[in-house]
């Protein structure tokens, strides 16, 4: 017992020196990428922020960095309402929803024309438009809205998790993209709800603000197959928690997903506003952000610092080397 102790004090103490080594990397970086500009609120933050947190098995969390300074997650709220669609609707939803890579842009219109309006995944924007729209059923917008806050501050077991007005404002302003998307497939009957009741919720969601820490938190019933540990209640079953990282690992990062796969290893999904939320199964769950985007719109030095991590840490669900 007592040699495990001490292993579980080795392991806890690499985890504590490698945020420590990728903070002194990360901060000296002059390469970071863009903001995202085309949500203009997003364009203010200051491109030098970096937070990083691991929640391992046992709930403990290393951090470094801005940790605890809220963010918009923007797309990985992607996963919650996928969480919450498969939870009520089960395995239905792959019929207004495919689970393919798509090999474009988060925000492309062009194969929805040839799907007949059905979008390759739930982690594009089309796609997390339908999740949107399957959530609204039976109910309100506000409603739909609260249903997707609850289970955010639910699985963090952290009610002071918001949504940030000012980027849904400014989202709203400039969204036409999505109006465009949103449009056409309601133009297949592929969406039930009224357009902007689709749009309302989808860009209020995207806009719910969390720390690395919260977000951390809020990704562990996907590493242990959907049981929540600190409370030991079931999030998901189990096999939809496999397929939730499954489609993490081959969409979560659009058509950067490749790269990250190859060169991160592990389960993820990113946002625009600069988080990453990854998976390592049964181990820990993380979370990063650093604001500049790469040219997939996908954080740049999350995914560097998340390559260094897992690289130290011998995470990867391709094979654990350590
Ligand atoms: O719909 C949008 O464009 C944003 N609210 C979310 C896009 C996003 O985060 C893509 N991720 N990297």
């Amino acid at each position: 017992m007592a040699k495990i102790e001490n292993e579980r004090q080795v392991v806890r103490s690499n985890v504590d020196v490698v945020l420590c080594d990728i903070f002194r990397e990360i901060t000296q970086r002059k390469e970071r990428g863009q903001v995202a500009a085309y949500i203009p609120e997003l364009a203010d933050v200051d491109i030098e922020s970096f937070g990083l947190a691991v929640v391992d098995a046992g709930g403990k969390v290393a951090a470094v960095g801005e940790a605890d300074t809220p963010f918009s997650i923007q797309s990985i709220s992607k996963v919650f309402t996928l969480t919450l669609a498969l939870g009520r609707f089960g395995d239905r939803i792959w019929e207004r929803v495919g689970r393919e890579p798509s090999g474009n842009s988060f925000n492309s219109i062009v194969q929805l024309e040839f799907d007949r309006g059905i979008p390759r995944n739930p982690f594009i924007n089309a796609g997390a438009l339908v999740v949107t729209d399957l959530i609204l059923s039976g109910h309100e917008p506000r409603e739909a809205l609260g249903e997707i806050l609850s289970f955010v501050r639910g699985i963090t077991a952290d009610s002071s998790i918001r949504i940030d007005e000012t980027v849904v404002a400014s989202e709203q302003r400039a969204g036409f993209r999505n109006a465009a998307l949103a449009n056409f497939m309601k133009s297949f009957g592929v969406l039930v709800h009224p357009v902007e009741h689709v749009l309302g919720v989808y860009f209020h969601h995207c806009a719910i603000a969390m720390s690395c820490r919260q977000l951390a938190k809020a990704g562990r019933f996907l590493a242990h197959l959907g049981r929540d540990p600190s409370t030991n209640l079931m999030v998901v079953q189990s096999e939809r928690a496999r397929r939730i990282n499954s489609l993490m690992l081959t969409c979560g990062h659009y058509n950067g997903s490749g790269e990250f796969a190859y060169r991160v290893g592990l389960p993820g999904k990113s946002g625009v506003g600069g988080g990453i939320l990854a998976i390592v199964p049964n181990v820990a769950s993380i979370a990063v952000w650093s604001p500049g985007l790469d040219v997939n719109g996908n954080s740049q030095l999350g995914r560097v610092a998340l390559e260094m991590l897992t690289t130290r840490m011998g995470w990867s669900i391709f094979g654990n080397f350590q």
